[in-house]
C-alpha cells in the first residue's frame, strides 16, 4: 500500500532557473555549477551509498551522537514540536528522533529532489500514521516561505544534520541561518550538524572513497543537467577531484576536464582548457568556536554541544571523527 503524505508543496526550482543557474556558473572565470543540482533521484541515491562508506566517516559519528545522547536530545525539544528538517533526503536520521520523541507532532522535510523526499514522506507515515507530514520540494538554499503557525504552547525546531551548513560560504551561511532563525521564531530551536576540523588524510579520504562512488556522485551534476537542458557533457571526460584547502578549512570538489574541449548550451560556447576545472562544492570544516561565532551572528545563542570526542578543543588524535551537535532554545 502506498500511503500519500497528508499535504504536499512543490517549490521546484524550474528549467529556466536551472539552465541561468548554469550559465551563470559556468560564465565565471573559476567555473562553477550549483551544488544543489547532485540532487536529482539517481544523485539522492548515489548520496545515500555514500553516507554507507567506511570512508565517509560523518553520517556514523553523527547517527551515533544522536543515538547516544537521545534522552538530552528530548529534553531540550521540549513539548509539542513542528520539525522542519532541511534537505531531509531519505530522512534516516530523522527516524531516530520521530521514533524516541513523541513530542514530535508534525513532520516538514524539505528537499529539492522530488521523488526521493515523497518516498521518505510515505515512508514516515507508514510508521507512525498518527504524524502530519508536510513534505516540501524545494531549494532551500533560496527564502522557502512556510507558512507554519504553531498552536499555543508548541513550536518549531529546525533540524539540520550531515554538515551540510558547511556547503555554503561563511557569508551564505549566515544568511540562511537567519532565515531559520525567523523560521523558528521566539521558543523555537535548531538542532545542526557541524563536521570539525580534523586530520587531512582523514577528510581528504572520506571525499574520494576508493569505489569511486563519490566520483560518480560528483560527475551525475552533469548527468542531472544533460537531462534537464539537453546539454552534451561526457562524463568521460571529467574526472573528481577533491582537494583540503588549509587556509579556507574546506575541502574543495572540482570537476576536471581531461582534454580541451568545448560545450554548447543554449546557443552559447565555453571552452574547456585541459586540466581545467568545474567547481562543483565546498564542505567547510570548523572549530567549535568558530562554528559558535558563525550561529551567533545568525542570532541564535548555543545551548548545549554534543561532540563524540570527549576533548574536543584538543583532540589532535589523527583519526578523531568529531560532529558537534547543538540546540538552540530562544527565550524558553
Ligand atoms: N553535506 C555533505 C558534506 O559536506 C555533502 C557531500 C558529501 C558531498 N560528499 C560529497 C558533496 C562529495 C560533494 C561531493 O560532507
Amino acid at each position: 500500500m502506498i500511503l500519500l503524505p497528508t499535504l504536499y508543496l512543490d517549490l521546484h526550482p524550474d528549467t529556466n532557473t536551472l539552465l541561468s543557474d548554469v550559465v551563470d556558473g559556468l560564465s565565471q572565470d573559476q567555473k562553477t555549477l550549483p551544488s544543489k543540482y547532485f540532487y536529482d533521484k539517481r544523485g539522492s541515491a548515489l548520496f545515500d551509498l555514500i553516507c554507507e562508506l567506511d570512508e565517509y566517516y560523518p553520517t556514523r559519528s553523527e547517527l551515533s551522537i544522536l543515538g547516544d545522547n537521545i534522552d538530552e536530545i528530548q529534553h531540550f525539544l521540549g513539548e509539542s514540536v513542528i520539525l522542519v528538517e532541511y534537505g531531509s533526503g531519505s530522512s534516516t536520521k530523522t527516524r531516530l528522533l520521530l521514533d524516541a520523541i513523541p513530542q514530535i507532532d508534525a513532520y516538514v522535510p524539505i528537499d529539492i529532489s522530488r521523488e526521493h523526499l515523497l518516498d521518505a514522506a510515505s515512508n514516515i507515515l507508514a510508521i507512525h500514521p498518527e504524524m502530519k507530514v508536510l513534505p516540501v520540494c524545494a531549494d532551500y538554499s533560496q527564502t522557502v516561505h512556510l507558512d507554519l503557525s504553531p498552536d499555543p504552547g508548541s513550536h518549531i525546531t529546525a533540524f539540520f544534520p550531515g554538515s551540510t551548513i558547511g556547503n555554503f560560504k561563511t557569508a551564505s551561511a549566515i544568511e540562511f541561518l537567519k532565515r531559520v532563525h525567523t523560521l523558528v521564531g521566539v521558543g523555537g530551536g535548531l538542532l545542526i550538524g557541524v563536521d570539525l576540523e580534523k586530520d587531512k588524510g582523514v577528510i581528504e579520504s572520506a571525499y574520494n572513497d576508493l569505489n569511486g562512488v563519490t566520483a560518480e556522485f560528483n560527475k551525475n551534476i552533469l548527468l542531472h543537467i544533460n537531462d534537464r537542458i539537453g546539454s552534451a557533457f561526457d562524463l568521460d571526460t571529467f574526472e573528481h577531484r577533491a582537494i583540503y584547502n588549509f587556509q579556507n578549512h574546506r575541502i574543495e570538489m572540482f570537476l576536471e576536464s581531461t582534454v580541451e574541449q568545448v560545450i554548447t548550451i543554449n546557443g552559447s560556447d565555453y571552452s574547456f582548457d585541459q586540466g581545467e576545472t568545474i567547481l562543483t562544492e565546498y564542505s567547510h570544516k570548523y572549530t567549535l568556536n568558530g562554528f559558535e561565532d558563525l550561529a551567533t551572528k545568525a542570532g541564535f545563542t548555543v545551548d548545549k554541544v554534543w561532540t563524540d570526542c570527549r576533548l574536543p578543543f584538543f583532540c589532535s588524535i589523527p583519526n578523531s571523527q568529531l560532529i558537534e551537535l547543538l540546540v538552540d532554545l530562544i527565550g524558553s
